[in-house]
């Protein structure tokens, strides 16, 4: 089965990921995760970290000659900062560790504090320190951030990979950013992708792109951060992939788990999702059809290509909402729990607006979790026999044999 496992801090050394399940004999560059990489850095709203870290991966296992040997690939993800937080985030104990480093960026000099005594609203801070006793707030903060998506993304690199030689594509967009929304659909995206991708805030309509970009720069003016709704896509999946039969299979379930994952994603959608509630039978399924050269196909596609915990061979359309970031310039009052104190909760170097990266994130996270069932479906050690399972079934379900 494939998998993956991911171990790193914010601020630590470096962030590594090892996959396994991966079959022997696919392409796989560095250059094509950087690719990855970088679009999950990009997009307005960013705050000054994006500007420090320009991820770059190391290939450590797994892959020879350009091509994967069916081994654990192994990767890191170098953080660049991490010349500024050696004495704050070492693995030994440090004697004169500092309370409070200085750290030079774009020409300030910005204090940062080494222990955080004050558990900040909306993150995993309180839960965190709770759960494990820890007396500094950075023991949780340090791995709950979001920088730990880096990883996520390079390893949905490698799964995406394997689905685009099967000739599946995997899109995203932002739908809505604050109370601004895209006109732009999940058909809009795939025919206008290169939009998109020029787009500062991966959205296509660009009339709502600079709507956003002021709402944006409204938010951070007022102190404020903003969340929003974007949309992952998936074309040409063949039908069947997940399954009907256990709980644990369904491939609903298990996009939707994901998805959720994701640090700050509120809601997930498949298709019509919460809409279709408010609306009859007659306006939500979709019929079947079949032409000879087509197979079957549906009618509509507001299933969002999903039924019966199943692919169902249409566009595959999942849509999340994201919450408004937690770390505000005017923050929210908490508690310093060394004196039990009411504080006002401490401000690390944020992003305002991070939609159009979680979109990324999101991407990855779909990649996965659909070579996964791909992968189950077309179980091989090697290319050349999944590539068979994969025809020989693809004639099958068209009536070929
Ligand atoms: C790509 C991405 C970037 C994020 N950047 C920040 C940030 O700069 N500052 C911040 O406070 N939260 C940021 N978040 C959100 C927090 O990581 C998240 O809200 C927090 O870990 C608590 O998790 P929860 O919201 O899922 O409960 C980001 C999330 C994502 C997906």
């Amino acid at each position: 089965m494939l998998r993956f496992l991911n171990a790193g801090e914010s601020h630590g050394k470096s962030l590594v990921t090892i996959i396994e399940g991966m079959p022997a004999g696919l392409s796989l560059s560095a250059g094509n995760i950087n690719l990855q990489l970088a679009r999950r850095q990009r997009g307005y709203g960013r705050g000054g970290r994006m500007k420090i870290e320009t991820d770059k991966v190391e290939i450590l296992s797994g892959v020879r000659d350009g091509k994967t040997l069916g081994t654990p690939i192994a990767l890191q993800i170098e953080n660049k900062d991490w010349e500024n937080w050696q004495k704050v985030m070492n693995v030994e104990e440090i004697p004169d560790k500092p309370e409070v480093i200085r750290i030079e960026k774009d020409g300030r000099l910005r204090q940062v504090e080494g222990t955080v005594s004050c558990p900040r609203p909306g993150h995993a801070d309180l839960g965190g320190i709770l759960k494990y006793n820890h007396q500094d707030v950075r023991n949780v903060l340090e791995r709950a951030s979001a920088r730990e998506t880096a990883t996520r993304v390079a390893v949905g690199a490698v799964a995406r990979t394997l689905l685009e030689s099967f000739g599946i594509g995997i899109y995203s967009h932002v739908q809505e950013i604050g109370c601004v929304k895209s006109s732009f659909n999940a058909t809009d995206c795939c025919n206008c992708y290169e939009e998109v991708e020029a787009s500062l805030l991966r959205c296509g309509d660009k009339k709502a792109e600079t709507k956003m970009v002021a709402e944006i720069d409204h938010a951070k003016e007022m102190g404020d951060s903003l969340g929003g709704v974007f949309e992952v896509i998936m074309t040409q999946l063949p039908p069947g992939l997940g399954s009907f039969a256990h709980w644990d299979r369904r491939l609903d379930g298990l996009l939707a788990q994901a998805l959720m994952s994701i640090q700050a994603i509120k809601g997930v959608e498949i298709g019509d999702g919460f809409a279709s509630a408010r609306i009859k039978g007659s306006e939500v399924h979709d019929g079947i059809a079949y032409e000879p050269q087509k197979g079957y196909f549906h009618l509509s596609n507001r299933a969002g290509g999903l039924e019966g915990g199943m692919s169902n061979g249409e566009m595959i359309v999942l849509r999340c909402a994201m919450k408004p970031i937690p770390t505000l310039y005017h923050p929210l009052e908490t508690v310093d729990i060394k004196t039990k104190e009411k504080k006002m909760a401490s401000v690390e170097r944020s992003d305002v607006c991070a939609v159009p990266a979680a979109a990324v994130v999101g991407e990855a996270m779909v990649a996965f979790v659909m070579a996964r069932a791909f992968l189950d479906q077309f179980s091989g050690d090697c290319i050349g026999d999944i590539k068979q399972q994969f025809t020989h079934y693809s004639e099958r379900i068209r009536g070929e044999h």
